[in-house]
């Protein structure tokens, strides 16, 4: 099946893959030449695991090819996927510029009937404006085609999207036309267990269902954020909390990991977003409004403890960090907890030492040369000479830790766990003062 994809950035280049590696024929395009050329020569713009080898391989086949040419992309797939960004407006609401913008392309360029599928995360109601504005582009060249849109919402977890695009829990697929859900069944046949799992339903449903999803998960992270918080001050561990409740098949052990807030390009943007959909047809979400002030309030709190440790004098002081991206396996940093903190730490004039197996070249990105950073070489590096120890990402690398070498290291023995990874007995029988999160006296 010849499939378009619009938008090579993280959405774009894994749907775009895998189904060029499932035998379809696929082409890539992005306005960004130059991303398009570093494709072209097989390398991977993101960090995700497997990806590589695999746009290597389908390149080498064939099957996946990239272009910055509209005209050329718009006229090989029978189906269009939109996968290009929505980035949060000022007042929350996803911008569609990108969107409408390609919509435009497909309109100019189509000389055959098309399907549009909207992979981006678009607010209800953006099928409508997708379809119109093709149209009104149909219109003005004086042609006579057809354009269905249908919502096909994705639900890929960065560092194991490639795993989740063959075993995700659904395909949901949003379209009232039976030659669209035809279509759409041959796209994803090759992948036999997911035609189980594929669902039709409504446009505007299925472009619900992603933001429903991702703010129940959200939601469920800033319940136990809130959950710890309390927990600190009853002088109970919400570790055996947890356990206790994710027992109960109703609620579940996924997603109920209390920590130092959620971050990435997803949660925080969509709960955001909703809310602000939410306005426009006059509901105010008030869920949704503390699940985002938990959130932001939880990011606070490694800076908040770490002040605590040290008499909220920070000033002068060394503080190493292990773990920048915002979570672990990808090198992502957007709303990451550490940028929080780091820009906390910065502002009370402490410097930062800091390590993170795949985030190195991305915070030289985001921050470039200063003096309060130092892009420690691996783990160790970080923490010597360093006054505490802060820990934001659960990076496997990082679970075993030899306490008694690291107090001996610290020239205070703080350490602030962000992700409760350690046993507090292990690490306080070193001698080390460890602050977790909800673990009885962390505060
Ligand atoms: C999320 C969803 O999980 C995907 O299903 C969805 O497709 C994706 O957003 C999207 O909309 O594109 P992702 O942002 O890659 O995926 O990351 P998650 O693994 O969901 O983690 C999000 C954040 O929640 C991380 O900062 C993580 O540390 C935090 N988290 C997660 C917790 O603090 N506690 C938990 O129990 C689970």
């Amino acid at each position: 099946m010849k499939i378009t994809i619009f938008g090579t950035g993280y959405v774009g280049l894994v749907t775009g893959t895998c189904l060029a590696d499932v035998g379809h024929d696929v082409i890539c395009m992005d306005v960004d030449e130059n991303k398009i050329a570093r494709l072209e020569g097989g390398e991977i713009p993101i960090f995700e695991p497997g990806l590589e080898p695999m746009v290597k391989a389908n390149v080498a086949a064939g099957r996946l090819k990239f272009t910055t040419d509209a005209a050329k992309a718009v006229n090989h797939g029978v189906l269009q996927f939109i996968a290009v960004g929505t980035p949060p407006d000022e007042d929350g609401s996803a911008d569609l510029q990108y969107v409408l913008a390609v919509a435009k392309a497909i309109g100019e360029h189509m000389q055959d009937d098309k399907v549009v599928v909207d992979k981006s995360t678009v607010p209800v109601g953006t099928a409508d404006r997708v379809k119109a504005m093709v149209e009104s582009q149909l219109e003005q060249r004086g042609v006579s085609l057809n354009v269905d849109v249908c919502s096909n919402p994705e639900f890929l977890k960065e560092g194991a999207a490639i795993e989740d695009f063959a075993h995700g829990a659904r395909i949901v697929v949003g379209t009232d036309s039976d030659k669209v859900k035809q279509l759409m069944r041959e796209c994803y046949a090759p992948y036999i267990r997911l035609q189980e799992k594929l669902m039709f339903m409504d446009v505007r449903a299925a472009e619900l269902t992603k933001y429903a999803a991702n703010a129940m998960l959200a939601t469920k992270i800033s319940f136990m954020n809130e959950i710890a918080n309390l927990a600190e001050r009853l002088g109970a561990d919400v570790e055996q909390v947890r356990r206790g409740i994710g027992s109960d098949p109703r609620i579940g052990y996924h997603f109920i990991y209390p920590g130092c807030g959620y971050g990435g390009s997803c949660f925080p943007k969509d709960v955001q977003a909703l809310a602000r959909t939410a306005r426009e047809v006059d509901y105010e979400a008030e869920l949704l409004g503390a699940v985002e002030a938990v959130n932001q309030r939880q990011k606070q709190t490694l800076f908040a403890k770490l002040a605590n440790a040290f008499d909220s004098d920070l000033k002068g002081r060394t503080i190493a960090i292990w773990g920048l991206s915002f979570k672990p396996n990808t090198d992502d940093m957007r709303d990451a907890p550490s940028r929080t903190l780091m820009e906390a730490l910065w502002e009370a004039g402490a410097r930062v030492q800091a390590y993170d197996p795949e985030a190195m070249g991305e915070t030289r990105r985001i921050y470039g040369e200063r003096d309060d950073l130092m892009l420690a070489g691996d783990r160790i590096q970080a923490v010597k000479g360093a006054d505490a120890l802060v820990i934001c990402t659960e990076w496997k690398e990082f679970r075993s830790l030899d306490f008694p070498w690291l107090k001996d290291q610290l020239s205070m023995p703080v350490v602030v766990d962000g992700r409760n990874l350690y046993d507090p007995e292990s690490v306080r029988r070193a001698g080390l003062m460890y602050y977790a999160v909800g673990r009885g006296d962390s505060l």
